[in-house]
């Protein structure tokens, strides 16, 4: 898409301020999915706060309602639905605008049954992000309703306004869609094709980040390791950045930033020079996201995951044997359709040995339009959850089990802020994710401390602070 286009889309962001000045109008959004959609809400709020609307947590105060949907898994739809069916009558008393929007948008069968039953002004896609501001001042001045979807894959687009989250960690979006085809998944319908944005725009983005005095960058992505790969493929890339492994050498240069996470990435896509990189780069966190979704060779062939439970196992004795101190979080799915109990306890054998630090459980739930939900052999839900809670138990004595290991040890930790259940204690960070409260002056918060972990309670962990770094 030619610049100019886009900045035409944006000239609607003036347009509606205009039409918004002086009406102190608020907005309130309920974002609903992963980091990618988080950091779509981002934009969101920044197109909505140039056009003149201010945030509000109280949806009752808003004049604009925003839902950024998501569809990847279990009662996402009936949620929607519900939170639809709430607004309705504040939208009768007192015209209050309904937008949707989001990864949901994008399934044909819930915009018919949106427009069939319920109120709303706007419906945008994932890949009409941008054209928000237009739709919303079409909606406005001609009192009618936009539904803007495109099925086609749009590319990133550059320059929309971004109001952060946070003032020391930001999401940066590397690359969208999925060429996976995982069977259980609905992204790759929903997200288009893996398309990346250009290193030169991505480094920009954290170079400015780091000039505002953010710390800590989240690389975001489906396949965040495939970076690049379509356009090397196709012969489009002219940047000496063509990998995965060369952008996260070049964020580790940038001046600042002190800790560069990534996710998510496809065990597949872990090349050597993936790992040799994430060994060389000081500021990359030694922590990482290893999606597993199944320790069962049988079941990984059926989810497409062209993986088997071994290689997964020899991968991580590889990157244990190449990076010293790696720790792994995963994703599991139980209950896809076919899992025998000797299926199931593959998995359990897989989180036994890899030990991580970090498990999503989710029950399989079953996506209309994907090959999984066409499978006859459907666990009940009943086995589903006995298992989930089978492997829930699992986890939560490795948890403990981890744990132990931390007490006694030093680490440097991203002071975030006042701990939110106890306001004595300043909380951060371990590289690991786990939670660490100490007490510390006020003024630690935003710097690097020392703290020296002296007791474990399952869910975080009690600190002693040694130095300011
Ligand atoms: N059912 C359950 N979990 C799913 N995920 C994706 N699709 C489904 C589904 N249909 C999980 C996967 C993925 C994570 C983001 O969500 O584990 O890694
Ligand atoms: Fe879905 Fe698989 Fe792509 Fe991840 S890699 S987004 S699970 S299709």
């Amino acid at each position: 898409m030619k610049k100019s286009d886009i900045e035409n889309e944006l000239t609607y962001i003036d347009k509606v301020k205009t039409i918004n000045d002086g009406k102190n109008l608020k907005y309130y959004i309920l974002t609903m999915g992963c980091q990618l959609n988080e950091n779509d809400s981002e934009k969101i709020c920044g197109m909505a706060e140039k056009m003149g609307y201010t945030e509000t947590d109280d949806i009752m105060d808003a004049d604009l309602v925003i839902y950024n949907t998501c569809c990847v898994r279990e009662n996402a739809e009936e949620k929607l639905f519900g939170k639809l069916g709430e607004v309705k009558k504040q939208k009768e008393a007192k015209g209050t605008i309904i937008a949707i929007g989001g990864c949901m948008m994008q399934e044909k069968h819930i915009v018919d049954k949106i427009k069939k039953s319920y109120k709303y002004d706007v419906i945008f896609g994932t890949h009409t992000l941008y054209k928000f501001p237009k739709d919303l001042y079409d909606a406005i001045i001609d009192n009618r309703k936009i539904t803007d979807i495109l099925d086609i894959d749009g590319e990133i687009i550059e320059g929309l306004p971004i109001k952060r989250d946070d003032n020391i960690r930001a999401s940066v979006t590397i690359m969208n869609g999925c060429n996976n085809f995982c069977t259980y998944c609905i992204v790759p319908y929903v997200r288009g094709r893996e398309r990346s944005r250009s290193p030169e725009d991505i480094l920009q983005e954290i170079s400015n980040l780091a000039k505002e005095g953010y710390k800590e960058i989240t690389l975001l992505g489906q396949n965040v390791n495939s970076y690049m790969r379509v356009e090397r493929e196709k012969g489009e890339v002219t940047s000496e950045i063509n990998s995965f492994a060369k952008l996260l050498r070049a964020v580790n240069e940038i001046d600042g930033i002190e800790k560069i996470r990534f996710i998510s990435p496809h065990p597949k896509d872990f090349t050597d020079d993936v790992i040799e990189a994430i060994r060389d780069c000081k500021n990359v966190s030694k922590f990482i996201h290893l999606p597993l979704q199944s320790g069962s060779t049988n079941v990984l062939k059926v989810m497409n995951r062209v993986y088997t439970k071994e290689q997964y196992l020899n991968l991580v004795d590889k990157m244990k044997k190449m990076i010293p101190n790696v720790k792994f979080s995963t994703d599991i799915i139980v209950g896809f359709p076919g899992e025998t109990e000797e299926d199931f306890e593959d998995t359990l054998d897989v989180v036994r040995k890899v030990k991580f630090e970090q498990i999503f459980m989710f029950i399989y739930s079953r996506r209309k339009g994907t090959p999984a939900d066409e499978m006859e052999n459907q666990i009940p839900e009943d086995i589903k959850h006995k298992r989930f809670d089978r492997l829930k138990e699992l986890y939560e004595r490795l948890v403990e089990e981890n744990n132990k290991e931390y007490i006694g040890k030093n680490f440097e930790l991203l002071v975030e802020g006042y701990s939110k259940t106890n306001n004595k204690f300043l909380t951060g960070r371990t590289d690991t994710n786990k939670v660490v409260i100490f007490e510390a002056a006020e003024d630690a918060i935003g710097k690097v401390v020392n703290v020296k972990i002296i007791s474990e309670h399952k869910w975080y962990l009690k600190g002693e602070i040694l130095e300011l770094n």
